[in-house]
């Protein structure tokens, strides 16, 4: 079942967002909250640290599992999704080190660092609560629009329209990573809630597509429309197609 929550723009957006997953975290403050980077994301993180600094929320016992991450970066990079995590919300919240996990970008052997990844979410009972962005094309996690579902952890080539999209992260002239290790449809399937924020009005045609159009892999975020629990915060521009 999919719930609309209507926001005005990005800050409302993530004030709401923000305090969903600060609710889930108080109610059960062992959570597995499963991250996302990307820049609808980092006005949430943002009210999450005021939250934690006024004494609201603690993060003390959760574990979090992130989506993805970029083959070749590790966290010296500060293109990689570990930095981008611990810079805009880890290092500034009471998360244990040892409790953050993510895909490591710099495992030798890329296709059994998935393998250990996804045992990693299964051992905890995959997210209590899975946060999303969506791209243009419809991805979720790095899973582009394909010929089926992928279930499981993987290593993806990223198409040229999300690399381009990321481009814009990095410097000129320096190397866009083609590659990446993502959670597959299966793991973000198997979170028991899941919270999808958008924001702005490039996203309307996608958002409207993913939860008014068909089911299919063309489309990945789609089969959020046959997960049990699923949340979309979105501004109105995103939601600009939704009635
Ligand atoms: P964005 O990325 O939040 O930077 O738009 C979302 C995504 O590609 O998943």
């Amino acid at each position: 079942m999919v719930q609309i929550i209507r926001a005005k723009d990005f800050e409302d957006m993530s004030r709401k967002a923000a305090n969903i997953i600060a609710a889930q975290v108080v109610l059960k403050p062992e959570s597995v909250l499963g991250l996302a980077t990307g820049s609808t994301p980092v006005g949430l993180y943002s009210r999450l640290i005021e939250m934690y600094k006024a004494g609201d929320v603690s993060f003390r016992n959760v574990h979090t599992v992130n989506l993805d991450e970029y083959e070749g970066l590790d966290a010296r990079s500060d293109q990689s999704y570990v930095w981008f995590m611990h810079h805009n919300l880890f290092d500034s919240v009471d998360v244990k080190s040892e409790n953050i996990n993510l895909p490591n970008g710099a495992a030798a052997d890329g296709e059994a660092e998935c393998k250990r990844y996804e045992e990693v979410v299964r051992g905890f009972g995959y997210a209590d609560l899975q946060l999303l962005g969506i791209g243009h094309n419809g991805h979720i996690g790095f899973n582009e629009p394909c010929g089926e579902f992928p279930q499981e952890t993987h290593r993806v080539e990223l198409t040229e329209s999300t690399i381009r999209a990321n481009s814009r992260f990095f410097a000129d002239g320096e190397h866009v990573p083609t590659h990446a290790y993502t959670m597959g449809i299966g793991t973000i399937m198997n979170a028991k809630k899941v919270l999808l924020v958008a924001s702005g009005k490039d996203k309307a045609d996608i958002v409207y597509r993913s939860f008014f159009g068909p089911v299919t892999p063309q489309v990945p975020a789609s089969i959020l429309q046959f997960h049990p629990d699923v949340t979309v915060v979105a501004d109105e521009a995103a939601l600009a197609l939704v009635k």
